[in-house]
């Protein structure tokens, strides 16, 4: 291949001081954009540990506002494990830990004074597989979190759950049977009721981890379509091992391997134009 691609000893992309933050690190910026949106999300020399074992080692990167970013690589990379960091699900697995920021619009969600409830209300989250609550109806799975945030206003709570169920493209399908089981919805349909779960409490950021990868190709392109219509009100970070899913859907791509971020950038340039040896290598399917 004529293309010189550089080595992982050298420097990944444009680099930023930051001068707020206590030490200095390198940061990961997508490269190859011309108005970059502003960060939602600063990671900054994130590790996470199971016990001993360091599944993340340093991650630096910004997500970017109103966007979508998609986390590529192969199995056991880290990629869940770096996106429940994010809203401080990876502490509740016994005997994990993590260390480094997370700055959510300047706030350090890893400070000690930060409850992590009030993350989980800001930074929803959509599982690999669908989880609906099981013994409730399909109107109860997406009033639950309103109801245990206090809210009892009843026609509050069928306004916002119409609105998420709307926002889910879930609406059309279920308006006359919001009574009946959550989980006897299509698989497709069990994950856009999580998704209305998610939107309801009104997330600034949604989390997905492979949201689609239990799903027939239908109901995972009308994911695929949803997620994209979401960037308007929302910061999406989606975590696929479908690269044509990443390709399609994101407008910025990290690729991880073994715990370490590779390469940040524009979809188009890491699909197109990767600068890492590595990353061209698994987009082409030369290893995952
Ligand atoms: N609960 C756990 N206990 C111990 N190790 C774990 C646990 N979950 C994940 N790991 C390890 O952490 C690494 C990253 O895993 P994960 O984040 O699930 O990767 P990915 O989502 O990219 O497939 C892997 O080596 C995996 O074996
Ligand atoms: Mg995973």
């Amino acid at each position: 291949m004529s293309r010189t691609l550089k080595g992982p000893e050298e420097e990944l992309s444009p680099t930023l001081q930051v001068s707020k933050i206590s030490e200095s690190v390198e940061i990961e910026r997508p490269t190859e954009v011309k108005d970059i949106p502003p960060p939602k999300l600063s990671i900054r020399n994130l590790e996470a540990w199971f016990g001993t074992k360091r599944a993340l080692k340093g991650i630096n990167l910004d997500v970017r506002e109103n966007s979508i970013t998609a986390f590529i690589g192969p199995s056991g990379c880290g990629k869940t494990t770096l996106i429940r960091c994010l809203n401080r699900m990876h502490e509740m697995t016994p005997g994990a830990s993590a260390k480094g920021q997370a700055i959510l619009d300047g706030m350090d969600m890893y400070d000690a004074k930060v409850d992590p409830v009030t993350i989980k209300r800001r930074i929803g989250m959509v599982f690999q597989k669908p989880n609906p609550f099981p013994t409730m109806s399909i109107y109860d799975n997406v009033a639950a979190g309103l109801k245990l945030n206090g809210i009892k206003d009843k026609k509050l709570i069928d306004d916002i759950v119409r609105e998420s169920l709307e926002g889910a493209a879930l609406w059309e399908e279920v308006k006359n049977e919001l009574n009946k089981p959550g989980m006897g919805l299509s698989g497709g349909q069990q994950q856009r009721l999580c998704i209305a779960r998610a939107l309801a409490m009104q997330p600034e950021i949604l989390l997905m981890d492979e949201p689609t990868s239990s799903l027939d190709p239908i109901a995972s392109s009308k994911i695929e379509e949803l997620v994209h219509g979401m960037k308007k009100d929302l910061t999406v970070v989606i975590v696929t091992h479908n690269m044509q899913q990443a390709a399609r859907v994101s407008d910025f791509t990290a690729f991880m391997y073994l715990g370490e971020l590779i390469e940040y950038g524009d979809t188009k340039q890491i699909f197109e134009n990767p600068r890492m040896e590595l990353t061209e290598r698994y987009i082409s399917g030369k290893f995952g």
